[in-house]
């Protein structure tokens, strides 16, 4: 079952469990109101609910949230034993931490929300910060590995001839380089040295580094993060990456949320392609000097992988 926007994800997933798909009909009123509707008929024992929260070209990302919500809590008060949420890409993940007493955490209050509309379990990929998830969500929270098949789609991309190194664009993103490396490491290319920029964030769409570690000279450089969102980390990384002698830069990132000034900024310094998995709904480069350097790997079929691994058998 999918949010109309989540149909291309929700399909590719459906498809590898070998499992029917429906999508719900969303109606927006004249006030703003939402409405959600499902197909009338009998309802599953466990339904699996298919939403990115994130914004689309219509709708914001709380208007998202609240389509799921509602999503959710409709079927559940129809006779859904259990709810799944497969949320490919989880808004508010990044804010996982009090920095004073009066912040907010937002991805504890969107958990709680989905908790009390009746999701029981979910399943999500790449989340910012794993254990962040599991405390602020009651019920079964699994966060998908994307890098194997991210990896496996970027490795012919790259020449074989040239050396290669990973570049993490910030601390937090060092174990995923690590984990980008041995990914990318084979007998035949030898190994891939890892790198990373020391980021300072100066304000929401702004950085700038301070340090430079490893090499990258004469290399293809992969820079890898789990998101590109206004691309200021990124496209900090690369130009750094070439200012430090790399012979061509990659930017593989799981969450390809693109967001305006992201397209230009990362064609103007000069990459050489963008590798994002498709757990944003749309594609937002369309129209920008960006859109041939492109590249979205289908992870829909790990995520069904994984959630027929942890789910009983004939759950679904
Ligand atoms: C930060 O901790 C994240 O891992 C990303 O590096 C960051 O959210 C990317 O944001 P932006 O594209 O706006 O620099």
């Amino acid at each position: 079952m999918t949010l109309p926007s989540d149909a291309a994800f929700a399909r590719s997933f459906s498809d590898a469990l070998g499992i029917a798909c429906t999508e719900a009909r969303v109606r927006r009123f004249p006030d703003g109101e939402l409405e959600v509707q499902w197909h009338p008929g009998a309802m599953p024992h466990t339904a699996v609910v298919v939403a990115s929260l994130a914004a689309t070209q219509t709708d914001s990302l709380h208007d998202r949230l609240m389509q799921l919500v509602f999503g959710i809590h409709q079927l559940k008060t129809a006779g859904v034993e259990r709810c799944i949420g497969v949320v490919p890409y989880l808004g508010y993940a990044r804010s996982d931490t009090k920095t004073a007493p009066t912040d907010m955490v937002g991805l504890q209050i969107v958990m709680r929300h989905l908790h009390y509309a009746g999701m029981d379990a979910l399943l999500t990929v790449d989340v910012h910060t794993p254990a962040a998830l599991h405390n602020a969500f009651t019920g079964s929270a699994w966060s998908v590995n994307a890098v194997p098949p991210m990896a496996k789609a970027l490795y012919a991309h790259l020449p074989a001839q040239v050396p290669l190194s990973v570049c993490a664009p910030d601390v937090g993103a060092w174990k995923r380089a690590r984990a980008w490396a041995g990914a990318l490491s084979t007998p035949a290319r030898g190994a891939v040295e890892l790198a990373m920029v020391h980021k300072q964030r100066i304000r929401p769409d702004a950085v700038t580094h301070d340090a430079f570690t490893g090499d990258v000279e004469g290399r293809t450089v992969v820079v890898v993060d789990d998101m590109i969102s206004t691309g200021g980390t990124m496209a900090q990384a690369v130009r750094t990456c070439y200012e430090h002698g790399a012979h061509a830069v990659w930017a593989a990132a799981t969450h390809g949320l693109l967001v305006d000034p992201a397209p230009v900024r990362l064609a103007e310094v000069g990459v050489k392609g963008v590798l994002i998995a498709d757990t944003i709904p749309d594609d937002r480069t369309v129209n920008t000097p960006l859109a041939e350097r492109l590249h979205v790997v289908d992870v829909a079929p790990t995520c069904a992988e994984e959630l027929s691994a942890v789910l009983p058998t004939g759950e679904l």
